[in-house]
Formats: structure tokens, sequence, C-alpha cells
């Protein structure tokens, strides 16, 4: 049997799933075209990058930096005094800042850098909770031509130390209550030249450490910024590691092209817009998406710096008259679990669009979504190495749900057959590389991402299968999917499936060694408030999805467990709970959320 009859039962069971709850069809209604919106098929005809480039006013061999291009570009363009960032924390403290303020506070803290002797090309880490000083530090930090490495402030000192050893960074910037971090692992960082603290006067510091506080300085109106070209280096992004060490995913300032356009159409940017980004920018979408899509598109983005909290959540949103929200399933499920109830306190109305990623989005939560807030959830697919969203749900396009829609206009997508590499209905992911935002390497590891590509394709470590409109239905990472007696079994089909059961609130599928067919599926389950794990319940979910799932999809187990790992960004890792049934290590576990 060739690899294509072995995967097509389980694209079938996709289109299955999505039938048996009627849900399937397409779904034109709220999601129409607006009148003066060009469709998707008009995009798509005759796309080229140089659209971006001439709405950003670049031309090949021209200068280009990011932090210029999010604030100054944006006062030239006589938006200074419109408000850029609306900042509120877990305290309820508030603060703004018009484009002008990004401008001015990011030359003073470029200008700051530099005469601490930062040389362009090194790398700074940001290593901050969502604090201001975080977004236009981003900024400040391309302006002198360093390269920016954004790392989640929750990270513990080893996972921190990993990564600014490997990276070899020059500077950090953190905050007070993360500095014990640093202090515990700066003798193991020989290149660790300056650690920059932005709330702390300079008489509590040590050696080596600069206080800095961006709004106490004198403001800088004027820096010169350093001439990056396209290729010259802007972030480094570790990867969040679902699939072991992480890596260093090295991007250019040419970026922009691609996070300014993908930004402006996919999350339909309008000028009144008031846009939320759940994302943290430790994580490639809080750059891409958090950072550089909207300030390119002269977006005012709003940013709660607080943990997941629904109630707080709706309130942000009411408070703010958020209209754009880019979310990720993880947190999409959370609020599900926390019921509608809370939701009819507040006055969502302001919603006008809302789009996820991270993750496979279950249909449930485009059908959910629409329920509740009035719009579906757009699910869009990206990731670190991708630098842009490169297959998603395009404003106005009929949203098949379950599905992560079609490529954006100027990717080349398609599936590969694992065995030939040729394109096939399912199989690997797998994108012609050349778009802007591809990343140009992995730092210190060449081999690492030529390994990447075959046949000319960049390949992503998913799998998917493909409509016959050509849309694209997430399987699984490369490595999740589950091979029983020969078939491939990807974990979305199955997790979807317990989704639809009202007892789950979260489910991850694995293989577990089987004598007979290899492996056979496992889910583990975590349950909705008011549910209690029992034998019964296990039956009444068995009996549940057996009429959604193939006989092979079927788990042969189901264990209640009181939470999923996850890694900070909020994916599922499956290689624990893996490792776990075959007895094997698990490897780099420092993204994990509970490390
Ligand atoms: O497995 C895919 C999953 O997330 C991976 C990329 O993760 P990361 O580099 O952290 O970047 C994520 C944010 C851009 C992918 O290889 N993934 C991302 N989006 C989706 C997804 N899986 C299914 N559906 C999605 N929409």
């Amino acid at each position: 049997m060739d690899l294509f009859t072995l995967v097509l039962p389980f694209s079938k069971c996709a289109a299955g799933l999505v039938v048996s709850l009627r849900i399937g069809e397409r779904t034109p209604g709220e999601d129409k075209p607006m009148s003066d919106r060009p469709s998707y098929e008009q995009l798509n005809t005759n796309f080229n990058w140089v659209i971006a480039e001439r709405e950003l006013g670049y031309r090949p061999g021209d200068v280009i930096n990011i932090g210029w291009m999010c604030s100054d570009r944006l006062c030239q363009l006589g938006l200074a005094e419109k408000l850029a960032l609306l900042w509120e924390d877990y305290q309820g403290n508030q603060k703004r800042f018009t484009y002008n303020d990004l401008r001015v506070y990011s030359n003073t803290i470029a200008h700051f850098l530099a005469r601490l002797g930062i040389l362009p090309g090194e790398r700074v880490c940001l290593f901050l909770d969502r604090v201001p000083e975080l977004y236009i530090g981003f900024l400040g930090i391309l302006k002198m031509g360093a390269v920016a490495q954004p790392l989640f402030s929750a990270f513990g000192d080893e996972s921190l130390c990993v990564r600014l050893k490997d990276a070899g960074t020059s500077a950090i910037v953190t905050q007070k209550k993360h500095l014990h971090k640093v202090r515990k692992i700066r003798e193991q960082l020989p290149n660790l030249r300056h650690c920059i603290v932005v709330d702390v006067p300079q008489a509590s510091l040590q050696e080596r450490e600069t206080a800095f506080a961006m709004e106490q300085v004198p403001p800088v109106e004027h820096f010169p910024i350093y001439p990056t070209k396209a290729e010259s280096p802007s972030v480094l992004h570790y990867t969040s590691g679902t699939t072991g060490q992480p890596k260093g995913a090295q991007h250019v300032h040419y970026s922009i092209v691609a996070q300014y356009l993908t930004a402006k159409w996919v999350l339909d940017f309008r000028p009144d817009d008031i846009y939320w980004c759940n994302a943290d920018p430790g994580w490639v979408t809080g750059t891409s998406y958090g950072i550089i899509g909207p300030w390119a598109n002269g977006i005012t983005q709003a940013v709660l710096d607080s943990g997941f909290n629904a109630g707080k959540w709706y309130e942000f949103i009411e408070k703010y008259r958020v209209t754009v929200w880019y979310s990720a399933p993880t947190a999409i499920r959370l609020l599900m679990k926390e019921g509608a109830e809370i939701i009819r306190k507040h006055d969502l109305s302001s919603l006008r669009h809302l789009a996820s990623v991270g993750e496979p989005l279950n249909p449930e939560a485009v059908i959910w979504s629409k329920e509740v807030f009035g719009k579906p959830f757009h699910d869009t697919f990206w990731q670190t190495e991708t630098g842009c969203i490169v297959i998603t749900n395009f404003p106005g396009m009929e949203i098949k749900p379950g599905s992560m829609g079609k490529p954006f206009p100027g990717i080349t997508a398609t599936v590969l057959d694992p065995r030939t590499y040729e394109p096939a209905k399912a199989g690997l992911i797998a994108l012609r590389p050349g778009w802007p935002s591809q990343i140009r390497g992995y730092w210190n590891n060449p081999a690492g991402y030529q390994a990447k590509f075959r046949n000319g394709w960049y390949l992503c470590g998913d799998r998917a299968s493909i409509d016959a409109d050509g849309y694209f239905w997430f399987m699984g990472r490369d490595d999740d999917v589950i091979n029983t007696g020969g078939h491939l079994v990807g974990p979305f089909e199955v997790e979807s499936a317990l989704l639809g059961c009202p007892a789950v609130a979260e489910s991850a599928a694995v293989a577990k060694p089987d004598p007979v067919n290899m492996e056979v599926v496992k889910a583990y389950v975590t349950v909705k408030q008011g549910y209690q794990p029992s034998d019964d319940l296990e039956l009444e979910i068995m009996n549940h999805i057996r009429k959604r799932l193939s006989p092979l999809a079927m788990p042969q187990e189901i264990e209640f467990v009181e939470s999923l790992p996850k890694t900070r960004s909020g994916k599922i890792v499956r290689r624990i709970l893996r490792c776990k049934e075959f007895n094997e290590p698990v490897g780099d576990l420092s993204t994990i959320m509970d490390d």
C-alpha cells in the first residue's frame, strides 16, 4: 500500500468529523467579503512582494531598518501624535505612547546602547515582562544595528543561560525582579559585558550592571540609525523546543516586508483599529505580530502585561474597545472552559476580526467563537522559521472550521510524500524557499538548517492534507504522528473528536507501544469543572468519539490528568507524553511551562 492510501483514511476522517458536527459547510455568513476588500483570489493574481516594498517606501539596495520603519517612518507619514501603544499591567497601572514617543524613546535606548559600547551585529537580550521597555527597546536595539534576542522573562536561570551562551550575547536588558537569575549565571557567560536594569537606581547595582530608566533620562530627539540592509541580522528567536534542543532562528531586516503585508491583509487592519495580540515577544508571534506587523502598519496596539484570566481579558477588550484580536488555541480553550456566562457580562461588540495561531484550531473553537463573539476565529499557520503567516483563513474567505485555510499570496505551499518528497494530497507541509521573512539560518547550526530542505522545498516538520478546494488540514507535527499497524493517525483528529465531548477540557493523543500494531493511540485528557474522572466517564467519552473516528484512530486508553505539559507559548508537548509511554528520556525541557 502506498503512503497516499495510508494517510487518506485520516484526511477523510477530518472531513468526516466536520460533516458529523454539521460544521463542514462553508460559512460565508458574517465572514462575507467587505465591499472595499479585494478577495483572496484577486490578491493572489499576479502577487508580488514588491507591493509591500512600495508601500513601505523601500527599493532594493536601500537601507532598511525595522526600528526606523516602525517609528520614524510613521511620524514622517503624519502619525506622530497617533497612539501606538496602550499598555496596562496586572495591577491596573496604565501608560500610553504615541508614534513620536516610540521614535524618541527608541532613539534614547539606541543612543544609550551605543554609548555603552555595544556594536552593530552584537546580540542584546530582552529579558523583561511585557513592559513598554520591551517593545520600545526592541526598536532601539534594531536602530543601532544590534540583534534583538527576546526571551521569556519566566525562564529560569538554566534556560536563560543556554540561550545566552549559544548566542554569545553581549548585553541583557532586564528588571529588578529577574536580576537574580542573571547574577546567578553571570560567571558562565564571558561574552556578557553588560546587564542593563530598567527599574532600579544605579546605587543598588553591582559591577557591570547599569541602571537605565527610559522615561527619566534626557530624551534623544535625533539618532543616526545604523544603515542596516535587507540581509542584515535583526532578531534571534529561540524556537519553542517542542521537538528537542532550542535553536536560534536568525531573522533579517527585510523580514518586515512580509510581516507588514501579512499583518495588513490577514489581520485585516484598518486605520482606526485597536489591536491586541496575546503573545509575549519571547515567542515569534509577539514580535512579528506583536511589534513589527502592527507598528509597520501604523496601528494602535493594546498590551496587557498579565497572565491568563478570562474576566480580566474580557474587561480589557471592553475597556480598550479592541477590534482585532490575535490569540492562540490554548487561550481559546481556556476561555471556552470558563463558559459563555462571563462573556454576557461584558460589552465585546467592538471585536471585528479574530485570529489564532500556534496549534491546530479545533472546529469547536471556531463554532464557539461565532456563537459567543459573533465572529469566527481565523486560523493562521506559521513558524518561528517562516517569520510570517504562510497558510491562513483569509478575511472574507469561506472558513471551513478545522482547516488552516490556504497559502498566503506569494507563498507556494504543498504537501509532500515523505518517501519521495514529491507533491501528494497528504504528507509533509513544504514551502518553496524565498519569501522575505524566511529565516536565514540557525545560529551556530548550519547543518540543522540545511536538514530542513529537500528537493528544493523547505519542510515545516508538520503533516497536513489538501482538499479539492485547496484548503490545508493539519494532521500533526511530523514526529507526533502515530503509526498504528502501518496507518498514520494525526493527533489533531483524535483530539478534535475528544474536544467535542462536553466533559473534555484539553486533550493530547500520543503513540503508545503495542506488540501487534507497533503503536496504538493513547489519549491524555483534562476534564472541565463539574466533571470527575471515572471509568464511567471514560466509557462515555469513548462512546462519544466512536461515532466520529475511524476504528484505527480510536484511543485504546484514556488517562485523566490534572494538566498537560506545555511550552511557554502554550503548545502541548506530546513528545513528553510519548517518551513516558516509550520509557525514553525526554531531552531538553527548558521551554516547558512548569520548569
Ligand atoms: O507545529 C506547527 C504549530 O506550531 C509550529 C511552529 O511553532 P513556533 O515556531 O513556536 O511558531 C508558532 C507561532 C508562529 C508549527 O510547526 N502550529 C503553528 N500554527 C499552527 C500550528 N499547528 C496547527 N495549526 C496552526 N494554525
